[in-house]
């Protein structure tokens, strides 16, 4: 196997669905038959394994940044069908060697076409590194004031860091121009072109409450779709939506509402 892209996931403001999108992007492309590792590299306020479902492996990302055990020992594979590494909540592990980071991600890398890696918010030393790491990165940003110049504050970064950057997601977008950014001024203020925009669903909600990935919960929810578009797009092939999703959709919020 060539050696996997290692993908970054970033973001300037916390909140924005990076760890959502990591997870369902991650499992977007292994049904396209790529075999996939999501990284977790948010030291600070990890919850990968939460996305994952409550999901617990004994070695953590930390363990190998600080050289106590050797990658292949923290990376696993979940029921999904990724692979995944998920990081400490210990607050002794907040702040790892995370430029030995690289390391992690190339033996990764080393048997997984895509590395999918959550990266903290934000922009401190840790973050430049964790971007560093990566081989292209994807910046998530919300339709608002707020996390769109954070976004763009991020990008000016990887630019000056020359990393290469395959576009910005917009995520719960809400489709109310009148209360929040159309994707044309999103892209105006971070100067760089949507490869995504995902909407606002709240079956994305509901999925990490009942700890079941979101392409798995919920495979035609709206949110599920426009990610396997983007994972499609990644792959170079065209997606096909499932015929007559939108009425199996409404079928399915309508059961659902019978039975509440
Ligand atoms: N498209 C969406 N529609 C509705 N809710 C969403 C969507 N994407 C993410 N969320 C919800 O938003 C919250 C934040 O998502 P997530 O944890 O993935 O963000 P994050 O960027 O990883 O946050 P942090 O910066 O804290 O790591 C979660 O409750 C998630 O379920
Ligand atoms: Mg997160």
């Amino acid at each position: 196997m060539d050696r996997g892209r290692v993908i970054g996931l970033i973001s300037g403001k916390g909140g924005v669905g990076k760890t959502s999108l990591g997870v369902n992007l991650g499992i977007g492309l292994s049904e396209f038959g790529q075999e996939v590792t999501v990284v977790d590299a948010d030291f600070s306020a990890s919850n990968l394994g939460v996305h994952l479902g409550k999901y617990e492996h004994p070695v953590k990302v930390q363990h190998v940044l600080d050289g106590n055990s050797d990658p292949e020992n923290a990376i696993f594979r979940h029921p999904s069908g990724i692979k995944a590494a998920v990081s400490s909540n210990e607050i002794h592990h907040v702040e790892p060697e995370a430029g030995n980071l690289a390391h992690l991600l190339n033996e990764a890398a080393q048997n997984s076409d895509y590395v999918i890696v959550d990266c903290p918010p934000g922009l401190n030393s840790t973050v430049e590194k964790v971007m560093e790491s990566c081989d292209e990165l994807i910046i998530i940003t919300m339709p608002t004031q707020t996390s769109g110049i954070n976004a763009a504050q991020i990008i000016e970064k990887a630019k000056q860091m020359r990393q290469p950057i395959l576009g910005t997601v917009i995520n719960m977008s809400e489709g109310e121009p009148d209360r929040e950014l159309i994707q044309r001024e999103v892209e105006m203020m971070t100067e760089s072109d949507t490869i995504a925009e995902i909407p606002y669903d709240e079956k994305v909600k509901e999925s990490l409450f009942q700890n079941t990935p979101l392409l798995k919960h919920e495979p035609l929810s709206e949110a599920s779709i426009e990610i396997k578009k983007l994972a499609a797009a990644l792959e170079g092939v065209q997606y096909e939506e499932p015929r007559f999703a939108g009425l199996k959709r409404k079928l399915n919020n309508i059961t659902d509402t019978l039975k509440k």
